[in-house]
């Protein structure tokens, strides 16, 4: 019988194929749950003003299309959900929710042009390697009714900031083993490619791309209550990795296997029991509606 020894790593496939579990799903909550705590909405201040204001616009019972496009586990939308409940707008999912694949690099099909009153994008930057930002806003404009609004959410990917807390640097803890692993997957990135640059202008390349009118962006500091939460998330990750790395036996002069790397992630792990804390310390937002 085959066996499957290593796995070639895809962030584009990642989250559909190999990583799809509960452990997968319970980091991408946790996520889920720290953007929540970090921003203070589901929906940005102007995107929920449109809601309002175009509630009677809407034909009969005001129903609204939203779509979270790589949505994960769709824990956005279940939020979204219970606010739209909640909040003083009659505005409601139409249908509730419903969750499809598709590729957003292509093209739409004709079926859901037009369609989306809202469409909501986060954590993207890994899938946006060689292509820039262009086909997924391209896929994003020709889905939105024109007034529509995307509101797109960012962690400045590039930016993993390694410390210790002060308790920590007190003791002279070292942060050695995390800061090499942050070093390979820069390395790693940048190899493939990756460029994150356009995090820190979301709202110009919305602007630049055209189409779309009053660009707003915000940037959020996270919360330092939350560092130890985001560290827990990032080692998820990192933990993830090892399956994508061949063993000694299966590249037995490969610079880095599988057991040197997980002897370095479990040294990191320790650093991080010891008070380091692993993060990117921003989220941008940047909204945007679509011209008519
Ligand atoms: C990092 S996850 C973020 C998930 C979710 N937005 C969240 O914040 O929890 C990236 C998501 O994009 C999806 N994805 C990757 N490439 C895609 C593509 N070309 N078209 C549509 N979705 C894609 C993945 O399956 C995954 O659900």
């Amino acid at each position: 019988m085959a066996e499957i020894t290593h796995i070639d790593y895809d962030p584009a496939t990642y989250w559909t194929t190999s990583a799809k579990n509960f452990r997968s799903s319970a980091r991408l909550h946790l996520q889920h749950f720290l953007f929540q705590r970090t921003l203070g909405y589901v929906l940005e201040s102007h995107v929920l003003a449109f809601i309002s204001s175009s509630d009677n616009g809407r034909s009969g019972r005001s129903s609204l299309r939203v779509a979270d496009i790589g949505c994960g586990n769709g824990a956005w939308l279940c939020d979204l959900n219970d606010e739209l409940l909640k909040a003083s707008t009659s505005a409601q999912l139409d249908g509730a929710i419903s969750l499809e694949e598709l590729d957003v690099m292509k093209p739409p099909s004709d079926d859901l042009l037009e369609v989306y009153d809202i469409v909501h994008i986060r954590a993207f930057s890994s899938i946006l390697v060689d292509t820039g930002v262009g086909p997924l806003l391209s896929f994003v404009h020709a889905i939105l009714k024109s007034g529509g609004y995307v509101q797109w959410e960012e962690v400045q990917g590039d930016k993993l900031v390694i410390e210790a807390a002060e308790s920590a640097s007190a003791n002279n803890v070292s942060t050695k083993a995390c800061d090499t692993i942050s070093q390979m997957l820069e390395a790693a990135g940048k190899a493939r490619g990756s460029n994150f640059g356009f995090i820190d202008r979301l709202d110009h390349e919305i602007q630049g791309f055209g189409g779309f009118e009053d660009v707003h962006k915000q940037v959020f500091e996270k919360r330092k209550q939350d560092y130890k939460a985001w560290t827990e998330d990032m080692l998820m990750v990192w933990g993830d990795l090892a399956i994508h790395i061949p063993t000694k036996a299966d590249e037995p002069t490969a610079k880095l296997t599988r057991e040197s790397f997980l002897d370095l992630f479990r040294r990191a792990v320790d650093e991080t029991e010891y008070g380091v804390a692993i993060h990117q310390r921003m989220i941008m937002v940047a909204v945007g509606r679509k011209g008519a």
